[in-house]
């Protein structure tokens, strides 16, 4: 053990430690010249509190300030407002893995815009006080485990342009104080235990599109003034139970409505539908509508018509031969009777990645009128007719089941040399500018909720034009890596996305592209799309190359701005210790001095401090593969700065103390323990320390000073020591 510290003159260190501590209140006192209004600092820490949080995605939440420290998942405005504070605007915490509850004190971000908690693990009930931010547009708690009613409260948001609580376990009824949200374009609430009327007031809401209420326990009267609303594009209703109601269709002003009426208890006729020009899916079927089938016009744009599991009679009417887009007819199980007109399949021309299917099963239909030559791609099934009593006709009375995940090729042929690219590079689809050129995508989870069609192959071209351009992308930057459908009918994607071209350069994206395009997706900013219908972002993945702000372009393989932030956290550190020896030297001045006289010979002194552990140089050489170069950090003036990884897999920032900055083993126990008790948001926690082999060495959490990849996810890690 080397005592070289107390060997130096006291008054020189004095005035250093003094001159250092002045440092570090003025670097203080800058740190906290701009910043976070306290109350919604305040805040953040509450719903924090009330958060469970098991893999420390809100780590960063527990330092520095939300909006100059880039806590995970919170953008702020750019500018402070009048009262010299920055806000907060949005909050952005997209499946984190979050349990836990949502504390009331968010009412204190008053300034909020967008509250995003989707897909996370949130239980509890949905506070009434987010109804006093007023500023809201976006109110996004889908794929949680909420419970209890919604608010009444939420009618006070006027700005609030969606409202997604899909995919919980709220209950009760939908507060008629909704209607009076006259910004609402998006109500999303399927999958829920909502009970009760649907209120006839929403009907006077004059921007609504999407009304998204299948899958919950909605009963009474279906309210006929839905049909009245002058922009509603998407009603789906599917799986609720509106026993005694009929179909409330007006067909007022409707130019443009996709429905999914599925097994929702409705009865009597099915209205006449022949003023609607833009709709294209119709799903009526498990209901007790009886009566026949209006024989009106269908829009040109129809791809779906679904009325199996009805009592509906009478003969199929002809206008089902009129439809240029259709994929799939059912009218199976109902009591149709008469011929099948076999110009529903002859007068329909497939292109090369078109099906049709058609199932009238289970009917009384006796003949098929026209030519019995069935194109292939065509599925027709009429089992349980008694059509198909007679044997001849096999191709239209075989068993017949759906197939409801469509198999299609995914992959484009790109003829490039196989795996010549080092993952997570890969190949970009083949472009025109260059073939074969290695990049690293971003993924993307995205889902349709309510696309209006049945098989997506037709559509697909035109899906990536719809989105490459909605992002601003060339086509060949997109790319459909997989498909499934999922009950709904939803239609879940992974899509990657590939930086563009550029001749000898790397294929990244910047990181201001990747903000953009992230924000594109997790704003809805991408506009609609009548065939396509609302989506949702389930997940945006970065890969290894975007963790980091940028490619390293430091020789430690750390980013510029991490490397600064060591650099500054060095200095910083190096002057806290100074002053916490100050302190030290200030306070035990006399008991040290009389202390000294009695001192016996150095046995190795152990002390409990706690919450700071103990480690062996054993575990450190472990942690930094044997103080390798390549865990090499930095350099202060205590010594060299590695980072390590911890046998649990912690990151760490371990600094060494160098021959001629050691202390004595006391001095150095009793510098940790107040270390440890100092808690100073602008500090980083000490996690341990290790004091063998004629070493010191002070374990700290690491921090890459908010990288991009945080900034997005929440995974920060803390670079000040
Ligand atoms: C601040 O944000 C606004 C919109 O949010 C943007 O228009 C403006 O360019 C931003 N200013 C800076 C300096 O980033
Ligand atoms: C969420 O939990 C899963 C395991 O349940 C884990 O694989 C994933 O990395 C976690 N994600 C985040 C952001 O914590
Ligand atoms: C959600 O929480 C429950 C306990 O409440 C737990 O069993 C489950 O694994 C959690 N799911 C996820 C995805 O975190
Ligand atoms: C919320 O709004 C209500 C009525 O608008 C008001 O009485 C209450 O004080 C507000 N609460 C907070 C915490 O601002
Ligand atoms: C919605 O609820 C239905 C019925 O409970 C279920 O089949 C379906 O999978 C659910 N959808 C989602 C996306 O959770
Ligand atoms: C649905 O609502 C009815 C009353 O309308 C109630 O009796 C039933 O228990 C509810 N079902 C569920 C699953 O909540
Ligand atoms: C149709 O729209 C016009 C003007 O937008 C409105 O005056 C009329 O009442 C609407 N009709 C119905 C049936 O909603
Ligand atoms: C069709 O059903 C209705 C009642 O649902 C009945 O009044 C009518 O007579 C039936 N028509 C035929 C042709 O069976
Ligand atoms: C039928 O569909 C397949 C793909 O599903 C396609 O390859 C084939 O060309 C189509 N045939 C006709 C006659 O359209
Ligand atoms: C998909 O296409 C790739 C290349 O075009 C081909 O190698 C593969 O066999 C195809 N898979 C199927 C299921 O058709
Ligand atoms: C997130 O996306 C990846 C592909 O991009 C996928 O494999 C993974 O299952 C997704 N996770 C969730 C929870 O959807
Ligand atoms: C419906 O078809 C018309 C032309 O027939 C077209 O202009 C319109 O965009 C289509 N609407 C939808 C929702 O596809």
């Amino acid at each position: 053990m080397g005592f070289s510290g107390r060997s130096q003159p006291s008054f020189v260190k004095l005035g250093l430690t003094f001159t250092g501590y002045l440092c570090w209140i003025l670097l203080l006192i800058g740190a906290n010249s701009q910043k976070t209004d306290p109350e919604e600092v305040n805040a953040l820490r509450a719903i924090k509190k009330s958060l469970i949080d098991p893999y420390h995605n809100l780590g960063s939440w527990n330092r520095g300030d939300p909006c100059t420290s880039r806590w995970a998942g919170i953008s702020c405005y750019n500018t402070t407002l009048d009262d010299d504070y920055f806000h907060v605007r949005e909050m952005s915490l997209l499946q984190m893995n979050l349990s836990g509850r949502l504390s009331p004190e968010l009412v204190h971000l008053s300034y909020m815009k967008i509250m995003d908690f989707m897909w996370n693990n949130i239980s509890g009930t949905i506070p009434k006080e987010i109804g006093n931010i007023t500023s809201l547009e976006l109110l996004l708690l889908n794929g949680n485990k909420l419970t209890g009613s919604l608010p009444d409260e939420i009618g006070y948001l006027h700005n609030l342009d969606r409202l997604q609580i899909d995919e919980n376990k709220i209950s009760g009824s939908i507060p008629k104080s909704l209607a009076n949200l006259n910004n609402a374009k998006h109500f999303h609430m399927n999958n829920n235990s909502l009970s009760g009327q649907i209120p006839p007031e929403l009907s006077k809401l004059p921007n609504l599109v999407h009304l998204l209420l299948d899958n919950n326990n909605l009963s009474g009267r279906l309210p006929p003034e839905l049909s009245k609303m002058p922009n509603l594009m998407i009603l789906q209703l599917d799986n609720n139970n509106f026993e005694g109601s009929t179909i409330p269709l007006s067909y007022g002003n409707i130019s443009c409505l996709l429905k999914l009426l599925r097994n929702c208890s409705l009865q009597g006729p099915i209205p006449d539908w022949s003023n609607m020009p833009n709709i294209a899916f119709i799903d009526l079927s498990l209901n007790k509508l009886s009566g026949t089938i209006p024989a009106g016009v269908l829009s040109e744009n129809m791809t779906t018509i679904d009325l199996s599991s009805n009592n509906l009679n009478g003969t199929i009417p002809a206008s089902f031969s009129r439809l240029p887009l259709l994929q799939k007819l059912s009218l199976a199980n109902n009591s149709l009777s008469g011929s099948v007109p076999s110009t529903i399949w002859r007068n329909r021309i497939l292109n090369q990645s078109e099906t049709l299917i058609l199932d009238f099963q289970d009917n009384r239909l006796s003949i098929i009128s026209g030519s019995l030559i069935l194109p292939s791609n065509v599925t027709v099934s009429l089992r349980g007719n008694p059509i198909c009593t007679r044997g001849n006709l096999i191709q239209f009375c075989g068993s017949y089941e759906e197939d409801f995940n469509e198999m299609f090729n995914l992959t484009r042929s790109n003829a490039c040399p196989p795996e010549s690219c080092p993952p997570p590079y890969e190949y970009a689809p083949a472009s025109p500018v260059a073939r074969c050129f290695c990049a690293a995508p971003l993924l993307v989870g995205y889902r349709l909720k309510s696309p209006g069609f049945t098989k997506f192959r037709p559509y697909f071209d035109k899906f990536e034009h719809y989105v490459s351009s909605a992002l601003d992308l060339n086509i060949y930057q997109f790319h459909i890596d997989s498909v499934a459908w999922e009950k709904g009918p939803r239609l879940r994607m992974y899509l990657k996305i590939f930086p563009a071209y550029v001749n000898n350069s790397i294929h990244l994206f910047n990181g201001s592209e990747v903000l953009r395009i992230h924000g594109l997706f997790s704003g809805w900013r991408i506009h609609g799309n009548a065939v396509f219908g609302p989506f949702e972002l389930l997940n945006f993945t970065l890969l290894e190359p975007y963790k980091d702000e940028f490619p390293s372009s430091s020789p430690f393989g750390i980013s510029k701005g991490a490397l600064a932030g060591i650099i500054l956290g060095t200095v910083a550190g190096s002057v806290t210790l100074s002053a916490v020896a100050f302190l030290i030297f200030f306070r035990s001045h006399k008991r040290r001095h009389r202390a000294d006289s009695k001192r016996r010979p150095s046995s190795r002194v152990s002390i409990r401090i706690d919450g700071v552990k103990d480690f062996t140089y054993g575990e450190m050489a472990v942690a930094t593969n044997n103080f390798n170069s390549s865990s090499f950090v930095g350099q202060g003036g205590y010594g060299k700065v590695y980072k390590g990884i911890l046998a649990d897999g912690t990151v760490v920032a371990i600094k060494r103390a160098q021959e001629g900055s050691l202390q004595g083993e006391k001095e150095f126990l009793t510098e940790i323990e107040l270390l440890s008790r100092l808690h100073h948001r602008n500090l980083v926690s000490l996690i341990g320390y290790c004091d063998e082999e004629g070493e010191q060495m002070l374990i700290y959490e690491f921090m890459s000073n908010g990288n991009l990849r945080d900034h997005l996810s929440g995974k920060f890690e803390l670079v000040l020591f």
